[in-house]
């Protein structure tokens, strides 16, 4: 029996970046309004960058963060729903620019939960002792499917990516992960193409999947706490999906975790998708907040609805 653990995470985040002011002056919006409703005050938007552009920036510094020689690479998994291309997929444009060659590569789409997604089925590989070291990542340019006049939609979201390497180790690593999906709400968040020249573009009913993502993520935390046999002061930091700083602050106080214990991006990156949790928890990382055998909760809720958490040490 193998375990999954991180030894080695990086981010991309395109350069250009958009504030609130920024917003005030292309939608009737305001900073003010922003900031209450979601605590997001700016985020990054790609000028002319893919998000298998960021997804490779961001691997390209989780492998050298974890001292390893791109070749022992076995197996890439890129979590995106704005994928550069139809095909080939993203894993393997992921590959051509880490310049390795032979490794399987394949995209997954789970929205903004799809990093979790990835993160299970690497974790399965790892521990049934099929591959070393596994690259996993999660990248998303929704900048190129919001509706940039919907003032309901273009405020929350930003491009990014961020990676992580996993290594086959004999102490944990990965404690598990939990997944979930249920389509009964699939019209709250979604984005279909309506016309073959058209891009598709986002529809939301916000409100209804605040209320919705509020409900799921308290009762996946406390699950997965009691899934694995620990309590809520047994956990040194919840990673949560960076989607409104409201859904945070609601997941903190169900698990009665201070929010110094909380790690926060969502002010400076908005939502961005299946970047969201490993930007995160790059962030976590890079700072310094999130030390060796730490118990790190990841959880998330996208479109599907699709929810998930893994309960790990780092
Ligand atoms: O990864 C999953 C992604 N999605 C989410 O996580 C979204 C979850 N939902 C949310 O985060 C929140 O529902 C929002 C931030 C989207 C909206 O916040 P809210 O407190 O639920 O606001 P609301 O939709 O109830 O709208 C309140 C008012 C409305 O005006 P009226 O009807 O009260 O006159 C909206 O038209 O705010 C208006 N509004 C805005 N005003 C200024 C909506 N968007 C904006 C805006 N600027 N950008």
């Amino acid at each position: 029996m193998y375990y999954s653990r991180i030894i080695g995470s990086g981010s991309s985040l395109p350069e250009r970046r958009l504030t609130n002011f920024d917003l005030e002056k292309m939608v009737d919006t305001s900073d003010a309004w922003i900031m209450e409703r979601t605590g997001i005050s700016s985020r990054h938007i790609v000028t002319d960058e893919s998000s298998a552009d960021l997804a490779s920036e961001a691997a390209k510094e989780a492998i050298v963060n974890a001292d390893i020689d791109p070749k022992l690479i076995d197996l890439i998994i890129v979590a995106t729903c704005t994928p550069e291309r139809l095909l080939p997929n993203t894993g393997c444009l992921v590959q051509n620019a880490l310049g390795i060659r032979g490794c399987p590569a394949f995209d997954l789409n789970a929205a903004c939960s799809g990093f979790i997604y990835a993160l299970s089925v690497a974790d399965q590989y790892i521990s049934r002792g099929l591959y070393k070291h596994i690259l996993t990542v999660g990248t998303d340019t929704l900048s190129k499917i919001v509706n940039w006049e919907d003032r309901t939609t273009c405020v929350l979201f930003g491009d990014g990516a961020g990676a992580i390497v996993l290594r086959a180790d004999h102490t944990p690593g990965i404690l598990g992960t939990h997944l979930y999906s249920d389509a009964a709400n699939r019209d709250v968040l979604y984005a279909t193409k309506t016309h073959a020249d058209t891009s598709p573009i986002i529809k939301m009913r916000g409100r209804e999947l605040f209320k919705v993502a509020v409900n799921t993520l308290e009762k996946l935390a406390i699950d997965t706490l009691d899934k694995h046999g620990f309590k809520h002061d047994d956990l040194d930091w919840l990673v949560p999906h960076q989607a409104n700083l409201r859904i945070i602050k609601a997941a903190a106080k169900r698990l009665k975790l201070p929010l110094d214990r909380v790690i926060q991006t969502v002010q400076k990156h908005g939502n961005t998708s299946a970047a969201s949790l490993p930007l995160a928890l790059h962030d976590g990382i890079q700072s310094g907040k999130v030390k060796q055998n730490e118990l790190v909760m990841l959880e998330v809720f996208g479109a599907g609805l699709t929810w998930g958490s893994a309960l790990l040490r780092y």
